[in-house]
């Protein structure tokens, strides 16, 4: 039997888990605020912010949405930057990616103050976690972290198989699987477009990250029996259905299932998961500027 791994479910439990943390913030007058930066109007974009606004409103920290205009220079964005730097009521947040191409990433991620920088994208929060001493765990990777500890997949010894080599995934999940402490352990393997012989790079692992952005790139063939997938990929293909498209992973899930031991949806597997490490990261920043303890799911 292959276990579908739900990630609507364990997002949920740690979205309840927060509650209390922000219960007693509430308790000392803080409540968290998470800012979210959108710039330009990528549809997919706009629902992903729309939708950590809204869990931002049920579980009860203060969210707060800037739209940059696609076209505007560059400064209008770094102008905002500043202004939620300074905001003591803003305790974290990002900036969507992807940006403009006219708007280099990196040089805004520099601007973000790094206490506040929720991704942990900034090149400081990048070297820390590096260095084994996380402020920020990158949402996605934190939350296929969870996804492992909910499921009980033994992360230490284990050989992972990465595909996709992204700041925002890849690299940061990386560097935590390999790091010695819980949830580490592993012996990690990182693929990327230049890869040869892939399928047996994924063949040889207990678990597989697919997280490269190409479409059902990884089918069951490429599996060995018993394997954890977990798919990071979330792509809209054209469909003929109301929406006039459909999501598809990074993982042919049928023939994947076959093969796998427990593999994630999607949707419904790492999507919400990210979205509920934001938030554990929200609460993480407000404690820390505030100077009340609180306990973290
Ligand atoms: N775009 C896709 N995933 C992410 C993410 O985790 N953070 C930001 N800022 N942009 C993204």
């Amino acid at each position: 039997m292959t276990t579908i791994i739900d990630g609507e479910r364990v997002a949920s439990e740690i979205r309840d888990a927060l509650g209390g943390s922000i219960e007693t913030l509430a308790d000392a007058g803080v409540r968290p605020g998470l800012a979210t930066v959108l710039m330009g109007d990528d549809p997919a974009s706009e629902t992903y912010v729309n939708m950590k606004q809204r869990d931002c409103e049920e579980v009860g920290i203060e969210g707060v949405h800037v739209d940059v205009d696609g076209d505007a220079p560059a400064e209008e964005l770094y102008e905002t930057i500043d202004e939620l730097n300074a905001d003591p009521a803003i305790h974290g947040y990002l900036v969507q990616a992807p940006v403009p191409d006219h708007i280099d990433y990196r040089e805004v991620l520099r601007r973000i103050d790094p206490t506040k920088d929720l991704d942990g994208f900034h090149p400081e929060n990048v070297g820390r976690l590096v260095a084994g001493d996380a402020r920020f765990k990158p949402c996605t990777p934190h939350g296929i972290q969870k996804l492992f500890e909910a499921y009980d997949v033994e992360t230490e010894g284990a050989d992972v198989t990465i595909v996709g080599r992204s700041e925002i995934v890849g690299k940061p999940m990386a560097n935590l699987l390999m790091q010695k402490a819980d949830g580490g352990n592993a012996t990690v393997t990182v693929c990327h477009s230049r890869t040869r012989n892939l399928e047996e790079k994924t063949r040889d692992a207990d678990v597989v990250i697919a997280a490269s952005g190409v479409t059902e790139l990884i089918d069951g063939s490429m599996l060995s029996e018993g394997a954890v997938v977990i798919d990071v990929g979330i792509s809209r293909v054209e469909a003929d259905n109301e929406r006039g498209y459909e999501l598809v992973g990074d993982v042919e899930f049928e023939s994947a299932r076959e093969k796998a031991s427990a593999i994630t949806p999607v949707p419904g597997g790492v999507g919400p998961m990210t979205r509920a490490m934001l938030l554990y990261n929200a609460v993480m920043a407000a404690s820390e500027r505030e100077g009340v303890a609180v306990e973290l799911p």
